[in-house]
């Protein structure tokens, strides 16, 4: 007999279907993909489905700020390819994104060239030498906030060795061609938005015990907007870079200005940290969902071993129940709960456990998973955690090339403006990725997420990360969907609800990005849903079957490209600016 609690989901479920009105196609995408439909989001959303995106005949990119975007367009039309203007756009956004676009920081990217070749990189930062399991614990075993803010809180950056890394293997321009655009930037300056002014009106106090406070505020007052701000310590770095290689990063006049940085303020990178970092070449998760191929990063970040078990148990239903019902919710909510269990427990840097990948993403192994979760009850998350702080700062950028090569980056310093320490005589904020390890293992970190014993420190060791870079090839393996995002542990959510509202629900990239959002990490055992993202009923049934829900402003900022009918759409996060920061031709 169909319990009570079902019957009621399913009313719902029938109200909501009878809500949804399909619309005719928007474009024909070739490939097997079918048309797309609109969706309908719930009453007082505050984004309307529709809303047209930028467009691009022959090439795409969108990240969080047009002017890095611009850097990758004038790179590409200078004969680049994708992989030119991802190293260019990432260059860019350390000049004119410093929230989060970095040189202090690390990150993943992920590529797959139009020839068919697929490539991961890791540069991800690792913990100095001099760190260990316990450095950020007080004398009670309580973490304190050392691996947040301040000179101990920074793992080793590898955004400049990576970015060059990735270019010497797969760009077909010099280090120096591709910079030129952030050098120019950092030299002449650009003009002071409402966005740059807004971020660092809200990180005022974070920034003012630190060297920023006299770069970027006036008498405590943030850069004016419509000023031009000129940044030539980072214009010196970014020309030691481009002449010299990673090694003027690592060593030489700007290694030593972080090393005595370091050594000042009581923090432990040293000269031979420095030198030993290596980024790391990787196999990309390559997942299958629904005939579509997914190319994702592997460990050190937890991205595409989640997204895969994800949408892997979201594959053992012939058809999800139609979107924005609290059937979808509750099945999608509980595949998170589950991919997280094992990401919080089983997922680390590779060289020091071992991660069972094979496992984790086989489509046996979801299955199994899969068959826990009860249509008719929440399942409890064993443990539980503490609450999700909102704020935090990555970057996600997607750039598609006219020749159809596609690179997914993202990059972070971890919190907005990282440490908050900012190295004055060379231009650039250090990460605070060091609270990305579980510092206090069974203890939630500052993105509430609790994680054990496989991502304690250990020095020269990646701190696990969620950055999920993802290409998605459509079922006759042409590419489709260039994606990622920036959000702590909401990236893994974000972007696979990105490619469910594509592939599933048929939605465009636009609609596909205003969507709700939801979000669950098992601990704290409660879904998070963006405010407004939900039906009434929707809202009911779930919490009639056991889930907890907690309101969010918005979660997580995805930046996306997708293949339409004679070229390629792209969208900025509208959660944070609008189509602002993609750039196309
Ligand atoms: O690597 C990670 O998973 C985190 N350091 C990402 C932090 C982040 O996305 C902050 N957010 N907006």
């Amino acid at each position: 007999m169909m319990p009570s609690r079902v019957r009621l989901l399913s009313a719902a479920l029938l109200l909501l279907a009878a809500c949804q009105r399909p619309s005719a196609s928007r474009s024909a995408l070739g490939g097997g993909v079918p048309p797309r439909q609109a969706p309908v989001f719930p009453g007082g959303w505050r984004f309307a489905p529709g809303t047209p995106a930028a467009f691009g005949e022959k090439f795409m990119i969108a990240s969080n700020e047009r002017r890095a975007s611009d850097a990758g367009n004038e790179i590409i039309r200078a004969g680049g390819n994708a992989v030119d203007a991802a190293v260019a756009v990432g260059f860019a956004l350390a000049v004119t994104y410093p929230v989060a676009g970095n040189i202090g920081g690390g990150g993943f990217m992920v590529i797959r060239m139009a020839d068919g070749r697929n490539a991961a990189i890791d540069y991800r930062e690792v913990a100095p030498l001099a760190a260990h399991r316990d450095m950020y614990l007080d004398a009670q075993g309580n973490p304190t906030n050392e691996s947040i803010i301040g000179y101990r809180a920074s793992g080793v950056p590898g955004a400049v060795a990576g970015m060059a890394e990735a270019l010497s293997k797969y760009g077909t321009m010099t280090l120096s061609q591709v910079m030129q655009p952030a050098i120019k930037l950092a030299r002449d300056g650009f003009t002071v938005d409402s966005a740059l002014y807004g971020s660092l009106a809200s990180s005022k106090e974070y920034l003012a015990r630190f060297d920023a406070r006299d770069v970027f505020y006036t008498n405590g007052a943030p850069l004016t907007i419509g000023s031009t701000f000129k940044q030539p310590a980072l214009a010196r770095t970014l020309e030691y870079i481009a002449q010299q290689g990673p090694k003027a990063f690592y060593e030489g006049i700007v290694g030593d200005s972080m090393v005595a940085a370091m050594t000042r303020g009581g923090g432990i990178i040293t000269t031979a940290d420095l030198k030993a970092y290596k980024p790391e070449w990787r196999t990309p998760i390559r997942a299958s969902y629904r005939g579509y191929t997914l190319f994702s990063m592997p460990p050190a970040s937890s991205g595409g071993i989640t997204v895969t078990e994800t949408l892997n148990m979201l594959e053992t239903w012939p058809t999800l129940p139609a979107w924005g019902t609290p059937e979808y919710a509750h099945i999608l909510g509980s595949a998170y709960q589950r991919a997280f269990i094992d990401r919080n427990s089983k997922l680390a840097d590779p060289a020091f456990v071992k991660v069972p990948i094979e496992q984790l993403t086989s489509k046996s192994y979801a299955q199994a998973l899969a068959k826990t979760i009860d249509p008719a009850k929440k399942t409890p998350t064993p443990k539980d955690g503490s609450q999700i702080v909102d704020g935090m700062h990555t970057t996600h950028y997607s750039v598609v090339d006219d020749k159809g090569n596609a690179v997914a980056t993202t990059t972070t310093l971890n919190n907005g403006y990282g440490s908050a320490v900012y190295l004055k005589n060379v231009g650039f904020f250090m990460n605070d990725e060091m609270d990305d390890f579980a510092t206090a293992p069974g203890k939630p970190n500052m993105f509430g997420l609790v994680q054990y014993e496989a991502n304690a420190i250990a020095p020269g060791k990646r701190m696990l990360s969620a950055m999920s870079p993802t290409i998605v090839l459509d079922p006759r393996g042409e590419l489709l969907l260039v994606v990622g995002a920036a959000g702590g542990p909401r990236i893994i959510t974000a972007t696979s609800q990105v490619i469910l509202n594509v592939i599933d629900h048929r939605m465009n990239l636009s609609d596909a990005m205003r969507a709700p959002r939801l979000h669950h990490q098992a601990l704290p055992d409660t879904l998070m849903v963006e405010t407004g993202g939900l039906t009434k009923e929707a809202e009911d049934g779930l919490r009639r079957i056991g889930h907890g829900i907690r309101y969010m402003g918005g979660l997580a900022n995805v930046n996306a490209v997708m293949r339409v009918k004679g070229g390629w759409e792209g969208v900025s996060e509208p959660r944070v600016g609008g189509t602002g920061g993609t750039s196309a031709r």
